[in-house]
């Protein structure tokens, strides 16, 4: 479909209600998405859960063609889960880890993978190691590069951080890492519907994200890409009957796919709902998406610029859609406040969502605002007004 804003605002129902600037916290869902899942949950109490997902099989096994789509894979590497954290948690404890190896990481990483490389240091006695940053404060390939040894078992970095507007260099990362065989865990999650994902040129073995974010899905929807000759080797860290068939009385059978990765019960609904949010985001193009978006937050920058009292907290050469930022004399969460009231949505993250990088640029926490294409200049504006009259 051609970039038509008027018909875009017009299939999203909350810009009527909200000046919403938290697509990194959740976008608003456009109107096919809503309606696929509404009507679907009427089937569902209409004629039995079971009877409607039998009803809308051909449908929901079309979800995975979308998100292969959407990312350059094939069906049979994708996995649906709950959420971008489920995904990324399967491949990563699916790996196996002993003491000696290494985990290679970045400092803008995000708090729930980095809990995660602690728990298994704690367990198996891996070491993390951050990546250095160059001097712009994105992820230093060539310092990547000079640390690779034998005892490096992942590279796992956040794509585009949850706030900071930070775009690290996924692409040459994942060069890195194929040149040395090592398997690399990208997550996606703050990327996805921001930006086109191809997960070959990308050269990630594994690939997380969210359906509620820059996508504009439900809530509770992600999903995992795991590149086919990996994910053989791979024993998910938790399986059931669905992921494994139980063959015999003493032995299961993974399956072949990455549905190995998943469980038995879902919620159809919202599956249903993510793949209405694919289809909408690639109709609409991710290119375009990510032009405008792009554009938006750009403007927004300079807006916030210009008001007394903003300091922005930008990392990088090239910046997402996510404007990180702080008002002197007003805590985050009291602004963040002010503005809900005011009908203007943003969201505030503290120091531990991505505690190196708060503690390497001394960060308090920040007020996030996220544009996303449907959002208009005057949006913007009423944001910057709403700022300047709290100084
Ligand atoms: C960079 C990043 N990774 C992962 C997540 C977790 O995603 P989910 O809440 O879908 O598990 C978030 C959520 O904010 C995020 O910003």
């Amino acid at each position: 479909m051609p970039f038509d804003l008027q018909r875009l605002r017009a299939e999203t129902p909350g810009v009527a209600h909200r000046v919403h600037l938290n697509n990194a916290g959740a976008g608003l869902m456009p109107r096919p998405v809503l309606d696929r899942m509404v009507a679907y949950l009427h089937r569902e109490a209409d004629i039995g859960g079971y009877e409607a997902a039998y009803e809308a099989s051909a449908e929901l096994d079309a979800v995975y063609g979308s998100v292969a789509r959407l990312v350059g894979a094939s069906p049979s590497e994708i996995a649906l889960t709950e959420n971008a954290t489920v995904a990324w948690q399967m491949a990563f404890y699916a790996l196996g880890f002993k003491a000696g190896d290494r985990i290679l990481t970045a400092r803008a990483e995000y708090a729930a993978n980095y809990v995660a490389f602690l728990q298994v240091a704690k367990r198996t006695g891996v070491a993390i190691d951050v990546i250095p940053d160059d001097a712009d404060g994105v992820l230093d390939p060539d310092a990547l590069e000079r640390m690779i040894d034998s005892r490096v078992r992942l590279i796992a970095i956040t794509w585009m951080p949850t706030n900071s507007g930070l775009v690290n260099p996924a692409q040459e990362v994942g060069r890195i890492a194929r040149a040395h065989g090592i398997p690399y865990l990208l997550d996606a999650c703050q990327a996805v519907g921001q930006t086109p994902i191809d997960v070959e040129r990308l050269g990630c073995d594994m690939l997380s994200a969210t359906g509620r974010k820059f996508l504009r899905g439900p809530r509770g929807t992600g999903f995992l890409y795991v590149r086919k000759p990996l994910l053989v080797t791979l024993e998910p860290p938790m399986i059931d009957h669905f992921g494994a068939v139980w063959v015999a009385p003493d032995r299961y059978e993974l399956r072949p796919d990455a549905r190995r990765f998943e469980t038995w019960e879902n919620n159809y609904a919202a599956r249903l709902g993510l793949g209405a949010a694919v289809d909408y985001a690639l109709a609409v193009g991710l290119h375009e998406a990510e032009v405008r978006c792009r554009e938006l937050a750009a403007t927004l920058r300079a807006l916030l610029r210009d008001v007394p009292g903003i300091e922005l907290h930008d990392a990088g050469r090239e910046l997402s859609a996510i404007v990180s930022f702080s008002v002197r004399r007003h805590a985050a969460a009291a602004v963040n406040l002010q503005l809900l009231r005011a009908g203007i949505n943003v969201s505030h993250s503290k120091p531990s969502s991505a505690l190196l990088d708060h503690l390497a640029r001394d960060l308090p926490t920040v007020l996030r605002a996220s544009p996303h294409y449907f959002n208009t200049p005057e949006e913007l504006d009423e944001l910057a007004a709403a700022l300047r009259s709290l100084s």
